[in-house]
C-alpha cells in the first residue's frame, strides 16, 4: 500500500439483501485515469454510491482504503473532505436549498471559512468560466436544472473544490451533441498529474477527450486491456454476450 491511492479489496456490496457487487477488487492511482464498462444494471453506480459512502450500500466485503485510511469508517462529507467527488448519474433536487448556500456551505467546510462577500468573490468568476448567470446562483439546487445545467453544477464543483479522485456517472448522458463537446473539453482541462477521472460510461466517446489508463471491466473486476477502443469495438460486436 503506498499514498495516493485508492485502494478496494475484496469488496462486497448488497442493497436490500441482495448482493450487487462480489468480491472485487482493484486500486486508482492518482494521476491515471480510468473507465469503468460494462452492461446496465452490473452495479456500476453502486460501487460509485458505495466509495462515496451511500447509507443505503451495505459493504458486506472487505475494504476500501484512499492513503491508508479506512473509508468504510468515514461518513459521506469526511469522504468529500479527502476530495473524492461523485457527479451523480441521477441527480436529487433538493427544494428550498438555494445553489449559493449548497456551495458555500460544502466549501467553507471543505476548503476554508468565508463570509458572504468573501464567496461571491471566489464563487462569480467560476460562474463566468461556465457562461452562467448570477442568478443561476439562487436557484434551488437542481430544481428544474437543465441537464446542461446540472453539468455545468458539477463542473463548477471541481473548479471550486480541485477534488483529487472524481468519480463521473455516465456524465455524458442528457446532453446534446455541442453541449457534450464543451462537457468534454472541460473536463480534459481539469485533468492533471494530481487528480484521476474514474469514468463510468456507456459512450464511448468522452474518453477520446480524456486520456484513459486503465479500463475496468466490472464483470470480474478486472483491468482487461489497456486500449478501451479496442474494448468499445469488441461490445459493438455484442461481447456482453460472448
Ligand atoms: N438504491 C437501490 N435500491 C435498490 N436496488 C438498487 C439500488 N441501487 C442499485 N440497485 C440495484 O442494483 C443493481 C445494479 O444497479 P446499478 O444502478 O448499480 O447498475 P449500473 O451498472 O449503474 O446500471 P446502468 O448502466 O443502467 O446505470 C440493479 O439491479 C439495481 O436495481
Ligand atoms: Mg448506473
Amino acid at each position: 500500500m503506498i499514498w495516493d491511492m485508492l485502494s478496494i479489496k475484496d469488496l462486497s456490496v448488497s442493497v436490500e439483501n441482495r448482493e450487487i457487487l462480489n468480491n472485487i477488487s482493484c486500486n486508482f492511482d492518482l494521476g491515471k485515469n480510468y473507465c469503468i464498462l460494462w452492461k446496465n444494471g452490473s452495479g456500476k453506480s453502486s460501487l460509485a454510491m458505495t466509495l462515496m459512502g451511500h447509507p443505503k450500500y451495505n459493504v458486506t466485503g472487505w475494504e476500501i482504503v484512499l492513503d491508508w485510511k479506512d473509508l468504510l469508517k468515514l461518513s459521506p462529507d469526511k469522504r468529500a473532505k479527502l476530495w473524492i467527488f461523485l457527479a451523480f448519474q441521477n441527480i436529487p433536487e433538493i427544494p428550498w436549498v438555494k445553489l449559493f448556500e449548497f456551495l458555500k456551505w460544502v466549501y467553507d467546510n471543505a476548503v476554508k471559512t468565508t463570509t458572504f462577500m468573501e464567496f461571491k468573490k471566489i464563487i462569480e468568476p467560476l460562474l463566468d468560466d461556465l457562461q452562467l448567470s448570477k442568478d443561476f446562483l439562487w436557484r434551488d439546487l437542481n430544481v428544474w436544472f437543465s441537464w446542461w445545467e446540472r453539468r455545468k453544477l458539477e463542473i463548477l464543483q471541481m473548479k471550486l473544490l480541485n477534488p483529487k479522485y472524481i468519480i463521473l456517472d455516465e456524465i455524458d448522458s442528457g446532453l446534446d451533441v455541442d453541449a457534450f463537446k464543451v462537457v468534454a473539453e472541460m473536463l480534459k482541462a481539469l485533468s492533471t498529474d494530481r487528480n484521476s477521472f474514474i469514468i463510468i460510461t456507456h459512450i464511448f466517446t468522452i474518453l477520446e477527450y480524456i486520456n484513459i489508463d486503465e479500463t475496468l471491466v466490472l464483470e470480474k473486476w478486472k483491468v482487461v486491456e489497456q486500449w478501451w477502443w479496442e474494448i468499445a469495438r469488441r461490445i459493438k460486436e455484442n461481447w456482453f454476450k460472448k
